[in-house]
């Protein structure tokens, strides 16, 4: 059955009411049967709140007769769950939007680069706790195929952990020990491919009948050829194409690497697997689920195979399933997309639809670092201005840099609405971050070029790409004071934008790039493992050191997070809103929340001091500053004076 075939919004709708009507009473005795009467009365209740998440998405995919089975597997899980865990669940109930809370700090690491392995990351909650981090993402840690597999995204078993960073006794040992310090695991799903080497892989190429339809394969190039006219390369240097020749199979679908194969989520039984594995990690503690790669679930000829309307379903539907069986688990969306396409992953649709909670706001990191490059802020101006306001009910993760490259998304239309060339402007982005743009103070490197269209994304530390490494290179005090500040102004956005902030791991002691990744052949080929450093001990040793640029960074990273958590009007279910300034350098931001009063956020990406009209602020009510890296902003001449590379953070008291 396809879409249209379906009806309007409400005949679906009812449709699954009937459904639940008929399916209630046998679950109900089920349920009672085995949760108990009163675990069984709350898991009635979530069934009734997200049935019709369940009922609709999956009638449009698979057909109805696959929800009861569906819903049952979310019973069986429920059954399953650990007491400590059905404790937070009820919390989390009572407290639905606990991840927008102000309070809440990111933190990601590669388990093995942190601490070494996971019972070496419980050592590290005191340096966690520091920073007043209360999210920890551990970057893939789910037994990896052997030999290359893109950073542990090539997952050979969803039940095991990398035998490297220890077994799942210590994953749900961990698990615990984050809970008792207000800290929350999230953990990588990688729903769009498996390994080449795992068991539905095998079990598929063998002819197993279990596992007919789990991936996608053609017998000649007709199709991949057809595909591959309208599909973006995702490594046009690194793997090129997206299809990987297999004997036996002919051509299979790999969007990514070769020896990760893209499941066939047209198939029910994909998505009842794939379910099954997410709650059996919930059930082992984990309680953020980051969607690896979402948006290439589904594929339609003619098309870029990214963002497909199948994808949206295949998220709700997931999404309502995990929320009977453990509703303390929230999804985050890995969708580094066009901005018109990324708010669809938080349910911002023509009408709401649940889908994840958190969504990378890859525009804003992208923007910010135009804004570092141009010393302006129009172009950012003008896109977050432009994007659509997402539910109340999600926020953004936000963030300067991730593991990956920095993509420039930056659209068609907000390009020349801000006066740029979108080609034009990611050949400068990039060859002012690769430092080969004169007096470029970056570090970075170019990453995925595709030889073809000249196209490239960005690979370097944020100490790297803001002049960090650089100005300590030369020895140049006044270039590291600048660098500090454009490192300082970074944060001081993604830390009140509204959302979650993210911080990736040695940024918090503006660890540089690390080559070593070179001497290494499952790596060398791939140069975002230089952004990708270990744990710098020595330099975690000068954090407290004002004298040092580690110290120096690392209280900044502390004030911020400190001074934010007490902050409600950065609470995410606020709205950011963009303020009209008059001068071209300055990005300014508003904040309000209903139960508190206004803030305003301002940076000035300019290296001289610049002024704004004090009329911005009218309407907010008396704000003071409650952070900024200048002290309060001085009026002159009847303007508001700020610094340059300055930010200021305003509030009502
Ligand atoms: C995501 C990851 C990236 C990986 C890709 C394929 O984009 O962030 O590191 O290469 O998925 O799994
Ligand atoms: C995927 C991710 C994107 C990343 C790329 C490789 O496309 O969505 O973030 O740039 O993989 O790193």
């Amino acid at each position: 059955m396809n879409a249209t075939d379906q009806g309007t919004d409400a005949e679906r709708r009812s449709r699954a009411a009937t459904e639940l009507e008929r399916l209630r009473p046998a679950l109900a005795l089920d349920a009672e049967r085995c949760l108990g009467r009163a675990e069984a009365v709350g898991f009635l209740a979530r069934l009734d709140r997200w049935f019709a998440d369940v009922h609709v998405p999956v009638e449009a995919l698979y057909g109805s007769e696959v929800v009861e089975g569906l819903v049952r597997g979310a019973l069986c899980a429920a059954a399953e769950r650990p007491v400590a865990l059905r404790e937070v669940d009820r919390r989390r109930e009572i407290d639905p939007g606990w991840f927008q809370h102000q309070s809440m700090i990111g933190y990601v690491a590669y388990t093995d680069r942190f601490a070494g392995t996971l019972d070496g990351v419980a050592g590290r909650l005191d340096h966690l706790a520091e920073l007043g981090v209360t999210y920890l993402h551990l970057m893939p840690l789910l037994a990896p195929r052997a030999g290359e597999n893109d950073g542990g995204y090539a997952v050979a078993d969803y039940r095991a952990v990398d035998p490297r960073l220890g077994t799942m006794d210590d994953l749900e040992h961990l698990a615990a020990r984050l809970r008792e310090r207000g800290m929350s695991l999230c953990v990588d799903m990688v729903v769009n491919h498996t390994a080449r080497e795992h068991r539905w892989a095998r079990g598929w190429l063998a002819g197993e009948p279990e596992f007919d339809g789990f991936y996608l394969s053609f017998p000649d190039r007709t199709l991949p050829d057809a595909h591959e006219a309208t599909i973006v390369d995702v490594f046009p240097h690194e793997a090129p194409g997206s299809f990987t020749r297999v004997p036996g199979k002919g051509w299979v679908w790999t969007t990514f690497f070769d020896y990760q194969w893209d499941l066939d989520w047209t198939n029910p039984r994909v998505f009842a697997a794939m379910l099954g594995e997410i709650l059996w990690l919930a059930n082992r503690g984990v309680e953020i689920f980051r969607l690896d790669a979402v948006p290439f679930m589904g594929k339609r000829l003619g098309t870029t195979c990214m963002n497909q309307p199948e994808v949206h379903d295949i998220v709700q539907a997931l999404h309502a399933l995990v929320k009977l069986a453990a509703p303390a688990t929230v999804f985050k969306a890995e969708a580094i997309v066009a901005p018109d396409d990324l708010v669809g992953y938080l349910g911002a649709h023509e009408r709401y639809r649940p889908e994840c909670e958190l969504a990378y706001h890859n525009q804003l990191m992208v923007l910010l670092w135009s804004g570092i490059a141009t010393k302006d802020a129009r172009l950012a101006v003008q896109s977050l201005r432009r994007l659509r306001p997402i539910p109340a009910e999600t926020s953004w993760a936000t963030y300067v840099r991730c593991h990956d490259d920095i993509g420039w998304a930056v659209s068609d239309e907000d390009a020349r609405a801000a006066g740029y060339d979108q080609f034009a402007h990611r050949d400068f982005l990039n060859a002012f971050f690769s430092g080969e743009f004169p007096l470029s103070f970056a570090r970075g490197a170019r990453f995925g070029e595709n030889p073809e269209t000249g196209d490239a994304r960005m690979s370097g530390t944020t100490a790297a790409l803001c002049g960090i490494t650089d100005a300590r290179d030369r020895d140049d005090p006044n270039a590291l004071e600048a660098a500090v500040r454009r490192f300082v102004l970074l944060h001081a956005v993604t830390f009140a934008w509204g959302g979650v902030p993210l911080v990736y791991m040695g940024d918090e002691l503006a660890q540089g790039n690390d080559t070593s990744y070179v001497d290494d052949p499952a790596l060398a080929a791939d140069n975002r493992w230089m952004h990708r450093p270990y744990f710098d001990e020595a330099a975690a040793a000068h954090r407290h050191d004002p004298g040092t640029v580690e110290g120096r960074v690392f209280g900044w990273m502390h004030a911020l997070a400190s001074t934010r958590a007490s902050l409600p009007a950065l609470h995410a279910a606020g709205e950011s809103a963009v303020l009209p300034v008059d001068s071209p350098h300055v990005l300014a931001w508003r904040r309000r929340h209903p139960r508190s009063g206004n803030f305003v956020g301002m940076v000035n990406f300019a290296e001289r001091a610049v002024s704004i009209d004090p009329r911005t602020l009218d309407g907010l009510g008396v704000l003071e500053t409650v952070l900024s890296s200048d002290g309060p902003p001085l009026v002159h001449q009847g303007r508001l004076v700020l610094p340059g590379l300055g930010f200021v953070w305003l509030a009502q008291p």
